[in-house]
This record gives C-alpha cells, structure tokens and sequence, in this order.
C-alpha cells in the first residue's frame, strides 16, 4: 500500500498514448514493498505538447521520469544533459533530476545486456550477431552489444538506406566492431544465420499477429540463440520456431523489467527487489 504524504517524491512516465504502459504497476510494486515516500504515475503528453510538459515537469519538482514513444528522441533538446549512452543512440528513456538540471540517460540498453545474460545466458563478448531491424530499438540494441564488445554485428533492415544510416553512425565510434548489413531476404540472411551466436529482433514484427514470413530460421546453428524484444504476445511466431528447433530463446519482458530496475535506482539510489518488476510485469500482463 502506497501512503502520500507532504514530501512524497513524484516519478513518472511521459508517453502518447500512455495508458497501455506497465511502467506504473511495476514501480509502484517497487515503491510498496520498498516502503518508500515515491509514487509513480502516467503523464500523457501529446507531441507538440512536449517542451512545455518537460518544462511543467522541472517546474513541478517531478524527481524522475520515463520517456517512452514517441518521445524518447524528441525530448533531447529540452534536457539539460544527456548521458553518453543516450548521446550514442539519440534516445533518452529515463531522465533524472541533478540539481536543478534534467539529465536524459539510456537504460533501454543496460536493459538489454542484463536480459540477455539472465535470460539467454548470453555474454556478447567476442560474439557474432544478427540484428533484425534499425529503428529506435535497434540503434540501442547495437549500441549496447558493440559496448560490450561484440565481434560481428549484421544488420538487417526492410528499408536499406535505415539500416545503412545505422551502421554508418556507430562505425566510427566502436572500432572493433565488424559491423555488415543485410536485407531481409531469406537467400541472404541463410549464409548469416549459419554463422551467428544471437539472433535479435528489435522490430514489431510479432505483435497483433504480424510474423517474419520468410526468415529461414532452420539455418541457425544449434547453439545460436533468439533474443525478440517483442513481450505481448509472450510468445511470437519466431519464438514459436524457436522453441520448436529447440533454441534457447527469450521475450523482451527481461529487458523491460531490467532497463526499470536500473531507472529506479537512477532516481531512488535503492535496487529495488529482485525478480519483482519481472514477475509484476507477468501478472499484468496476464491479467
Ligand atoms: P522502434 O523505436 O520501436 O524501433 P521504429 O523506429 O518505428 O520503432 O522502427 C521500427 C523498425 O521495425 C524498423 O526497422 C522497421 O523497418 P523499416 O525501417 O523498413 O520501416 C521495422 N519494421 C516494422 N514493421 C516491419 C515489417 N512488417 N517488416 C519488416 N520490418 C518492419
């Protein structure tokens, strides 16, 4: 039970539309069984409504917030700062009071990094991956696997010219990284899935019923692994083929419970209690 008091601490997540997020349920679980004065509420912020919310935000004293779409990139120029994880992707999903300052940070790909290794037991190290997509998702995706050191990155996008600005601007900036682009054409990705340790879809494909017709996921070597990013439905038609080759394979739930554990103790300084975002989220999602 959430109790309000004078000098409750706000926290909160700016979004449009903003009504499907989970973000609340699992804060707040957080919050609760923390015992802690913080409560987190939704704040839906039309688009041409952006600057002046993040102004009414900082004037408000808000502590904390989350961004989500169709913000995450928007909302840079009305910050202070941004961290240089968010500066590399162009994305911001959590910004955090400094002072009087509002800094942007990413835990979008923290998130990701902490899934795959809990959920896949997966360490990119070395590693040589295929990345379905180059939108928002993919761009913190391969930001944070070309951190961690990645050895190969293939990216694979419908529209070439997305998929070719993405690779073109992490390039430079990890240079050990051997990053090559795909289509998505079943003859082309074949010779790539023959030669990866994890596939990622960061597209929408997989949800309302939509599915990669094509991906010829029968060439993934048997020690590769799935990563879809996609959590509703907890499982798409890719994991489907997956589970069914008999791949270790996982949903996007661990990343967004993780990339929430890391913006809770961004605001609060506290972890919050393991497993608990994740298992929350389950429940809504369930129910
Ligand atoms: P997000 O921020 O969630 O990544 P986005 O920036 O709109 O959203 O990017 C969506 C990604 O999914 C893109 O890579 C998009 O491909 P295009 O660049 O060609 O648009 C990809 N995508 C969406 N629907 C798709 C589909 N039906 N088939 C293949 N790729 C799709």
């Amino acid at each position: 039970m959430i109790r309000i008091t004078g000098k409750t601490r706000v926290l909160g997540i700016v979004g449009w539309p903003v009504g499907h997020s989970l973000s609340p349920a699992m804060h707040n679980a957080a919050i609760a069984a923390l015992g802690i004065d913080y409560i987190y509420v939704p704040f839906p912020v039309e688009p041409e409504c952006l600057g002046p919310a993040v102004e009414g935000l900082r004037r408000l004293g808000v502590w904390g917030f989350n961004v989500t779409i169709p913000h995450k990139s928007a909302i840079i120029p009305f910050l202070d700062r941004v961290s240089r994880e968010a500066g590399l992707c162009g994305a911001v999903n959590t910004v955090r009071r400094d002072g009087d300052l509002l800094v942007g940070h990413n835990t979008d790909g923290a998130g990701f990094l902490a899934s795959l290794r809990e959920d896949l037991g997966f360490d990119p190290r070395g590693a040589a991956i295929l990345v379905l997509g180059a939108g928002g998702a993919a761009l913190g995706a391969v930001a944070a696997l070309s951190g961690a050191g990645a050895a190969r990155i293939i990216v694979a996008n419908r529209t070439a010219e997305r998929g070719a600005s993405l690779v073109e601007r992490f390039r430079p900036v990890f240079g050990g990284v051997g990053f090559s682009l795909s289509s998505l054409c079943p003859g082309e990705l074949v010779g790539h899935l023959r030669t990866i340790d994890l596939l990622v879809n960061t597209t929408s494909v997989g949800m309302n019923g939509t599915r990669f017709e094509d991906l010829p996921l029968a060439e993934l070597r048997s020690g590769g692994r799935v990563y879809d990013m996609v959590y509703a439905p907890a499982e798409t038609p890719l994991l489907a083929a997956a589970r069914e080759r008999g791949l270790t394979c996982a949903n996007g739930l661990g990343m967004l419970a993780s990339q929430g554990e890391a913006a809770f103790s961004l605001w609060t300084g506290i972890e919050p209690p393991a497993g608990l975002m994740k298992i929350t989220l389950r429940r809504e999602l369930e129910g």
